[in-house]
């Protein structure tokens, strides 16, 4: 196990009628507060109304910014940056999923710099300070309500980057699974195979003795696999919708990876695919992963085995290891296809002919993944791959 320092001052508020408490819990911590929300979905279920009423009665200012979109836009951010700067506010309230919080995140970082937001995204700035950030989360997927980064694009080239710090984690994260009742099946869907990607990305490492946080990220792929399966068929129940919604932010608050190398690359070539075609992330992730997994299982076959035995229960008596690996891509496939994930670009009704452009964008900072390095053309065999086209 390697050397590791871990910190993570999210404090997390969890379970029924939690979102009532933020007020009271920003009383002392903002004056004047940016509250920052979606499409739409938080006005359609009154959460939007309960989380203004309860700031009035604790007698906090605010401003409202809405709109960002999925794959949220630098644009909006500018927007919010300006806005904060001019009204003084202090705080930033996100209510809504990874793509509210990353915005939020975003501003927060760009109130504090004098120069162009985008500038963090490209590596021209470093963060060194955010306004504070909170959250009220109403989708379980990036875990982003805890996590030290933040996703963008930018709308006039399609490049979608992250910036990260570990100031810029949220200061308090509500998570109330109730919330998540009103998700469509497909975005529940793309929320399950983003936490199961975020530990994926960890569990394939080189590093050898790191019994336990083995352990930890198999016990958190078979409750998102196990429980995912019965949140798609009871989406109203909350059991399901509580396990779904604390294994997002296990999944991607850090612990799971702490003193072993991590992976990446497959989140790197999403990031192309998604900053172009503006699909979920959830789903570009279903369509590289398999992918990632069929050109890389030989270069440690032990490990995919023990994924297939821990995760899957795949039996493996009389059978060599190169079957066992191959049956746990197939039993990766088969839950993303289950829950109503595509797994190919064709499923996504996605065209192929950017796949050159993808794989350079990928490698534009050096070769991309900790588990297995690649250059431009593997991450372009991939590509084939997941276009069926190898
Ligand atoms: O915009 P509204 O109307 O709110 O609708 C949203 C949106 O259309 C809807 N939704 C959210 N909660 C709902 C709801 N609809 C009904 N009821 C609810 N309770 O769901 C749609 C998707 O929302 P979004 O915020 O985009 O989803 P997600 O949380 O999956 O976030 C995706 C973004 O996070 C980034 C991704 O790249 C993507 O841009 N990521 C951020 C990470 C981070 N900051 O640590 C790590 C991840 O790997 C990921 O890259
Ligand atoms: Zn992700």
């Amino acid at each position: 196990m390697r050397n590791f320092n871990y910190q993570n001052k999210t404090e997390l508020i969890f379970g029924k009628d939690t979102e009532a408490k933020v007020g009271q819990k920003l009383k002392g911590l903002a004056k004047k507060v940016l509250i920052h929300y979606g499409g739409g979905s938080v006005v359609a279920s009154g959460l939007l109304d309960r989380i203004k009423d309860s700031l009035t009665e604790a007698q906090i200012e605010f401003i409202e910014l809405g709109g960002v979109k999925p794959n949220p836009r630098v644009g909006l951010v500018r927007e919010g940056v300006t806005l904060c700067k001019a009204e003084g506010v202090d705080f930033i309230l996100a209510v809504g999923g990874g793509s509210v919080i990353d915005s939020a995140k975003a501003i927060g970082i760009g109130a504090c710099y004098e120069g162009d937001v985008w500038d963090f995204f490209i590596q021209k700035a470093k963060v060194s300070n955010t306004l504070p950030v909170a959250v009220v989360l109403t989708i379980p997927a990036a875990g982003s309500e805890s996590s030290t980064g933040c996703v963008i694009t930018n709308e006039e080239n399609d490049y979608k980057r992250s910036a990260g710090h570990p100031s810029m984690r949220p200061i308090f994260a509500i998570l109330n699974p109730e919330l998540t009742y009103t998700l469509p099946a497909y975005q529940t869907a793309c929320g399950l195979v983003d936490m199961f990607a975020h530990v994926l990305e960890r569990y394939f490492t080189n590093e050898p003795n790191v019994t336990l946080t083995d352990r930890l990220c198999e016990a958190t792929l078979k409750t998102i696999a196990e429980q995912g399966l019965a949140v798609m068929a009871t989406p109203n129940e909350y059991a399901g919708r509580a396990e779904i919604m604390w294994a997002g932010t296990i999944a991607h608050n850090g612990s799971l990876g702490v003193g072993r190398s991590e992976d990446w690359a497959s989140h790197m070539i999403e990031h192309e695919i998604s900053g172009i075609y503006d699909i979920a992330h959830g789903a570009g992730l279903a369509i590289v992963f398999p992918a990632w997994m069929q050109y890389v299982y030989q270069h440690d076959l032990g490990r995919f085995v023990q994924y297939a035995k821990n995760v899957w229960d795949i039996p493996t008596e009389g059978r060599t290891e190169e079957s066992i690996a191959l049956a746990s891509i197939e039993a990766t496939k088969r839950f993303f296809k289950k829950i109503g994930m595509p797994t190919t670009f064709e499923d996504a009704n996605l065209p192929i002919d950017r796949l050159e452009e993808m794989a350079d964008k990928a490698v534009e900072n050096g070769p991309i993944g900790g588990f297995v390095k690649f250059e431009r053309n593997a991450v372009l065999h991939i590509l084939k791959i997941a276009a069926e086209l190898k």
